[in-house]
């Protein structure tokens, strides 16, 4: 059955391998079958500080990078979410729903906060943007890392309420998260989910590093002194991070892997990885250079704002009449 799916991304930073594994591949898996909308979610990259020329950047570097990972305009709607103010105004109206206590609740409201001096109010309300995202288009299907999950139990339940106080109004939707590469953790530090935030750029890869930069952080990636390719998250968890990350590029099996490379160290298993990334992303960066500086781009975006504004102010203008805001 064809399904309404919506997801997310923030043009905070350049986007990792770890967003493209987790989310963006199933974006573009989803978009042959699927009615799809997915976003450049900017209103939720200013809730932390961004210096703007950065900021424009960002949203066209992000923007380029959904249409080389695969894409398609005439498949799927992409737009820039500050192009389609329902968002902020639904957005408003969910904060209205939401409790206090919910929003506390919210761990990457925690770590996002934690250290840091002067925290916006919108960083403590994001999660109610993102439900109205969500929400918008009536979406059933939403595809992420498993780092959203808290954030989609939060749309649902904001859904279900409004729902029952003021008659259905909104689709709830369900969380869709890769069997492999939910969570592509850090190559320095492997307990750690991999991020664009990480003060440690070797850490993580980012789409647009060169092949030698790529080539050099998988290479100088933690492991441990066993010598032994085996997935282990609790005991290995450098090698296992790595062997998601093959495995996700390659399509290969953790137990094929473990037979293929059970008489090899981890110098050549890491060459296997490097290659198999580079094999991945540097066809995404060719199409990323044509499409930069191009007009198809704003042309793509322009017509995405269009059809997802349509879209959405059709919900925005049913939610708002079934809360009086409506003459
Ligand atoms: P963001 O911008 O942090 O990440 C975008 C997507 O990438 C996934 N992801 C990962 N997957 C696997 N391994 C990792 N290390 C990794 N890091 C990130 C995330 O789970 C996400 O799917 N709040 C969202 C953006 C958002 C959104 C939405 C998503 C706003 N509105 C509506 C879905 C629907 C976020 O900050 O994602």
């Amino acid at each position: 059955m064809v399904k309404t799916i919506f997801s997310g991304i923030q043009p905070s930073g350049t986007l990792t391998l770890g967003n493209y594994l987790g989310a963006m591949r199933q974006f573009v898996q989803l978009q042959e079958e699927h009615h799809c909308y997915f976003c450049i979610v900017d209103q939720h990259a200013i809730t932390v500080p961004q210096d703007p020329k950065t900021l424009k950047q960002n949203i066209r570097s992000l923007a380029a990078l959904y249409v080389a990972s695969g894409i398609d305009p005439e498949k799927a709607t992409l737009f820039i979410q500050s192009e389609v103010p329902a968002h902020t105004e639904l957005g408003w109206m969910l904060q209205s729903i939401a409790y206090m206590g919910e929003l506390e609740r919210m761990t990457q409201f925690k770590d996002k906060s934690e250290g840091r001096k002067a925290v916006s109010s919108a960083l403590f309300t994001y999660p109610t943007l993102m439900a109205a995202d969500i929400l918008l288009y009536q979406a059933n299907i939403v595809p992420v890392g498993d780092d959203q999950t808290q954030h989609l139990e939060l749309t649902r339940d904001v859904a279900e309420r409004f729902n029952k106080r003021f008659g259905e109004t909104f689709v709830i939707p369900e969380i869709r998260i890769p069997d492999v590469g939910a969570r592509i953790m850090s190559l320095q530090d492997p307990v750690k989910k991999m991020s664009k935030s990480d003060e440690n750029a070797r850490g993580y890869i980012s789409m647009l590093d060169t092949p030698k930069q790529m080539e050099k952080k998988i290479k100088s990636a933690v492991t441990d002194s066993e010598g032994i390719v085996k997935f282990d998250k609790e005991n290995k968890p450098g090698v296992s991070n790595l062997m998601t990350i093959y495995a996700s590029c390659t399509g290969e099996s953790i137990e094929t892997m473990e037979k293929n490379f059970s008489n090899k160290g981890y110098g050549d298993f890491k060459s296997a990885v490097a290659d198999a990334v580079l094999e991945t992303i540097e066809p995404i960066q060719n199409r990323y250079n044509e499409l930069i500086d191009s007009k198809e781009l704003d042309d793509i975006l322009t017509k995405g704002a269009e059809k997802a504004n349509k879209v959405a102010l059709k919900t925005l203008q049913k939610a708002k009449k079934k809360m009086g805001l409506l003459r």
